[in-house]
């Protein structure tokens, strides 16, 4: 093998140059070039890892990737001056005078190519991956990025940073997921670059030749994606780093934040006034003035005298409460998670072995290195102090990790599992292992329950340890339709479970900003209000009573869908797909979903459309894409593929239902473990295409459903056939429905047929949010109140077999 050569002066790019030599290995090819090493690595027939280094061997990469390639069959050919690797689903040619890579289809149409020139480069220890701009070419995701939901023309950067009121269009934030994907052509494609180093993602700013990604250091190791459509490639993505698990039911809920409730008084009034304002709520936060100076595992002996009752007592009106935990920890001799930390060497520390200081909440603090594998057991042990309490829950904030001055000294030590690198390799993940750690400090405790972890910081993978919040938004308009891009990238990145500060963080929403964000966030997959100190009362009551009712129809509209929610997480955790998706997903080659007009827009749980629209907006365009719709209030139809005018008073987001689809629902309870009146209100809505709805049920807590103790029946419509199938119900577990109430949108059938048998039709009318009734609306508020008219239903008892019904 030739001696590498080292990456140059850095005053010059050097390219990857020639292939000198290539081998045909188990799992791809092996070779080296003028200047590197490289391997190509066949994970799955939709994955392939490429790497190079100009370092003679690769470093290794254990924080996102959990998969191990698969044994998966390929064939190699050869000519003078390529080599080509063939899946059962794509071409990956090597060029080898120089070397660069091009993805093909099985029918050979490109599906991306590296810049023939530059291909891989370096200037001095910066890597870059230069790509052709293929025609059209569309790019979406990249998790936690403000912009629009097509990137092209903008740049990137990746590096944790903790930024208060950001604005909609600055970058970067808190959390980074190096994936993208690519649409151009009817194709596409996704790549991942496995480099926790900052890295700069350019999809064609300042050029027209190329897009590029880079990092700072580090290898070139990067896996590309292709399959026959994007949630393939976010399934595949989602198999390399990671699916969620199965979230606690209450975590569904409504949860009430605010920096910060105290004292314990203060917590417990709240909690009555949602169960005394009949609006159902799941998750009392407590934030940093829980504790005595800041400093972590401790309560404010004078805000909270006896936490464990204060909880105990919550925990009777049917509440979990999650609480604040930050990295910094107090560098104050006697408090013992610093003596602690100091003794068994668990700090961040300069190259010299002395203790990094820097200022957070407590003043100077010392830093866990939750890359080091004591650290995180070491922290879950800590957790105990929590959970004596009662806490259910943990929210890993300022875990980036935020210092003030921001300006983290480069040359700090980390373990990264034995590694030994600086903060420049780090950093980037130093929030998900707090995550990591905190996740596995709850199943320590609690190992009989489902942990909840909300963080503001991760890399890709995050999904298997907490859910994200989009961290310190502000209090206007243009934030709440940024921060529904921001849930719907994270979405097509992995990140399922995510949500925003409904009403702003910083700042104060008028009265109709704060009701359409309520409304909105009712179909978010998180679904939590927050807002900073020293700002008025931001709960759902305190906009006055107009507000307040809406709060309330919409927060009852998201407890009663919760059978389709959990069903949609459920479907989530075996996917990795998002409950709140982009149109990005299913429309991908549907040039209108990328329209600045409509670019907010998504789907939930698959089967809702949610148009996001602006608080001062009483009309609204909105797209629907192709096949047919029903709106959600009135059922009235509509078909696809066309733009159409909606109003939305602030009473009514404009909520769409996918025809030939299924909605399941509950009775109205004030919180998640509340028993519903047993029966499953599920809503068809009549239409051509054939549908599956996977119904899902558990206990909601334990962990007892990945031993089979789960409730699962396929719902299949089939279109042709005018008939629907409920299959046998999977699982162990006893549902808690005995009755289906299956109500028919769009179509009156003369007959229902049960397994042949007529079954007794009647008809209501359904509303699906509460009337406003106690005021006289304001006239420019003024609306009719929305109900779809005599609708059909029939009564099915509950059955254990499979049956049918078909519509005569
Ligand atoms: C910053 C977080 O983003 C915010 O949500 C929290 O309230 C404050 N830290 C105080 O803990």
């Amino acid at each position: 093998m030739t001696t590498l050569m080292k990456n140059g002066s850095g005053k010059r790019n050097v390219a990857i140059g020639n292939v000198q030599y290539w081998e045909k290995t188990k799992l791809g090819i092996n070779g080296h070039t003028d200047n590197a090493i490289f391997c190509i690595t066949v994970y799955d027939h939709h994955t392939i890892r490429i790497q190079v280094s100009n370092e003679g061997s690769f470093s290794p990469n254990p924080y996102a990737v959990v998969m191990e390639p698969k044994n998966t069959s390929f064939e190699i050919d050869e000519t003078s001056d390529a080599v080509q690797l063939k899946t059962d689903t794509m071409i990956i040619e090597l060029n080898l005078h120089p070397f660069c890579l091009t993805f093909k289809t099985l029918e050979g149409k490109i599906i991306n190519q590296d810049d023939s020139a530059f291909a891989v480069s370096w200037l001095g220890t910066e890597v870059t991956n230069y790509k052709k701009i293929q025609k059209d070419e569309k790019f979406v995701g990249l998790g936690e990025k403000t912009g629009n939901l097509n990137r092209f023309g903008k740049a990137y950067t990746n590096w944790n940073t903790d930024y208060f009121a950001y604005g909609v269009n600055d970058d970067p934030l808190y959390l980074s997921v190096p994936f993208y994907i690519g649409l151009h052509n009817n194709l596409s494609y996704g790549i991942f670059f496995d480099n926790t180093h900052k890295t700069v993602f350019n999809f064609g700013a300042s050029n027209n030749r190329f897009i590029y990604y880079s990092a700072e250091s580090g290898d070139m190791d990067y896996y590309f994606f292709h399959d026959e459509n994007v949630s393939k490639i976010i399934e595949a993505y989602t198999n390399l780093t990671g699916k969620m698990a199965m979230p606690p039911l209450w975590s569904l809920g409504f949860q009430q934040c605010r920096y910060s409730y105290y004292p314990e008084s203060e917590v417990l009034t709240l909690a009555d006034n949602f169960r005394n304002k009949n609006m159902p709520a799941d998750v009392i936060y407590l934030d940093i003035h829980h504790m005595d100076k800041y400093k972590v595992f401790t309560f404010d002996g004078e805000k909270f005298p006896d936490p464990k009752s204060m909880i105990q007592k919550l925990k009777e009106k049917g509440f979990r409460v999650v609480v604040i935990m930050d990295p910094g920890i107090k560098t104050d001799k006697g408090y013992a998670p610093f003596d602690e930390g100091k003794e068994k060497n668990l700090f961040v520390t300069y190259p010299d072995g002395e203790i990094y200081e820097a200022q957070v909440w407590p003043g100077w603090c010392a830093f866990p290195d939750f890359t080091k594998p004591e650290a995180r057991t070491w922290w879950a042990e800590k957790m105990e102090y929590y959970r004596e309490a009662g806490v259910d829950g943990y929210w890993t904030d300022m875990n980036e990790p935020a210092s003030w001055g921001q300006f983290t000294p480069n040359l700090i030590d980390f373990h990264y599992e034995g590694e030994h690198v600086s903060h420049r390799k780090a950093r980037n993940v130093y929030g998900m292992q707090m995550a990591r750690s905190a996740m596995e400090g709850s199943l320590l405790q609690n190992p009989k329950e489902r942990p909840f972890i909300l963080t503001r910081s991760g890399f890709s993978g995050i999904q298997r340890f907490a859910a994200a919040w989009t961290g310190d938004n502000v209090s206007s308009d243009e934030h709440m339709l940024a921060g529904i891009r921001l849930v719907n990238s994270l979405g097509l990145s992995g990140i399922s479970f995510a949500g925003y500060d409904v009403g702003g963080f910083a700042g104060e929403p008028s009265k109709s900003l704060y009701a359409r964000w309520i409304s909105i966030a009712a179909f978010a997959p998180l679904f939590r209000a927050h807002s900073m100190i020293n700002t008025a009362d931001s709960e759902p009551w305190a906009f006055g009573e107009e507000v307040e009712e809406i709060s309330r129809n919409y927060m009852k509209l998201r407890y009663k869908l919760l059978p389709t929610i959990y069903s949609a997480f459920h479907a989530s955790c075996l996917t990795g797909l998002p409950v709140a998706k982009s149109l990005a997903i299913d429309y991908p080659h549907d040039n209108l979903v990328f329209d600045s007009a409509f670019q907010n827009q998504y789907t939930f749980c698959d089967t809702l459309l949610v148009a996001p629209v602006e608080s001062y907006k009483e009309i609204t365009k909105v797209y629907l894409p192709k096949g047919d719709w029903y709106y959600l209030f009135d059922s009235k139809s509509y078909h696809g593929n066309q733009v159409i005018y909606q109003d939305c008073p602030t009473s009514y987001l404009p909520v769409f239902v996918k025809a030939g689809s299924f909605l399941a629902l509950q009775s109205d309870i004030s919180h998640s473990g509340e028993k519903n009146d047993g029966i499953l209100r599920l809503h068809f809505y009549f239409g051509y295409e054939d549908s599956t709805y996977c119904h899902y049920e558990d206990d909601g807590i334990s962990h007892s459903y990945t031993k089979g103790d789960y409730f699962k029946r396929k719902i299949s419509w089939i279109g042709n056939e005018k008939k629907i199938v409920f299959d046998t119900p999977m699982g162990n577990f006893e549902s808690g429905f005995k009755k289906i109430k299956l109500y028919i949108h769009g179509k009156h059938p003369e007959e229902i047929l049960l397994n042949e048998e007529k079954l007794f039709i009647e008809k209501e009318d359904v509303a699906f949010l509460g009337k406003l009734t106690d005021f006289d609306p304001l006239p420019e508020h003024s609306h009719p109140y929305h109900v779809a008219k005599n609708i059909p239903f029939v009564i099915i008892p509950h059955r254990e077999k499979a049956f049918e019904i078909q519509f005569l």
